[in-house]
């Protein structure tokens, strides 16, 4: 499974979204991948956000090596699962996706907290947040592991029967 975490800078929500679910991936023994990148590209080549880091170290979790990215073409092929941080970044990939001509299964990630209502998570990098914006996106990521585990579970027992079926 291989997951890319997606908002407009870069710097905030997605690197602490990726740091978050990479920690949970190690605790887990999961074999998944997990990345970010932004929309804008406004912060290309630059560490996340002091704020962002500070208070991800404080709660348990490394961001201080993430380097900002923009999103890319190729990005829309190369991932499983694009877990979007609010409407604009959305909206903004499902153009890319259609651009690309390649499917992607883009999702708002608060949808796996509080599904069909299309929450986004607020940007702390106006507000200052950024405690709150950890705290939503640590609580959202187990429900989104849940989720996919759940989805693996299906597609693992369908592949089982299809497997006894052709004996
Ligand atoms: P992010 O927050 O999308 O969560 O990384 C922002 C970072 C930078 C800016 C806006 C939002 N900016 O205007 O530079």
């Amino acid at each position: 499974m291989k997951i890319l975490m997606v908002c407009l800078g870069n710097i905030c929500r997605s690197p602490m979204a990726h740091g978050i679910m990479e920690k949970k991936i190690r605790e887990q023994n999961l074999d998944w991948e997990v990345d970010s990148a932004g929309t804008s590209g406004w912060h290309d080549g630059q560490r996340p956000d002091a704020r962002a880091v500070k208070v991800s170290k404080n709660k348990g979790v490394d961001i201080s090596d993430q380097i900002s990215r923009k999103i890319r073409y190729e990005d829309i092929g190369n991932y499983d699962l694009i877990l979007v941080m609010d409407v604009s970044n959305y909206q903004y990939v499902m153009e890319l996706s259609t651009q690309a001509g390649t499917k992607a299964n883009i999702q708002l990630i608060m949808n796996f907290r509080y599904p069909n209502r299309n929450m986004s998570v607020p940007d702390p990098y106006y507000d200052d947040k950024f405690e709150e914006a950890f705290d939503l996106l640590d609580e959202t990521m187990d429900y989104v592991i849940k989720s996919l585990l759940k989805e693996n579970y299906t597609i693992n027992l369908l592949a089982d029967y299809t497997r006894n079926q052709c004996k």
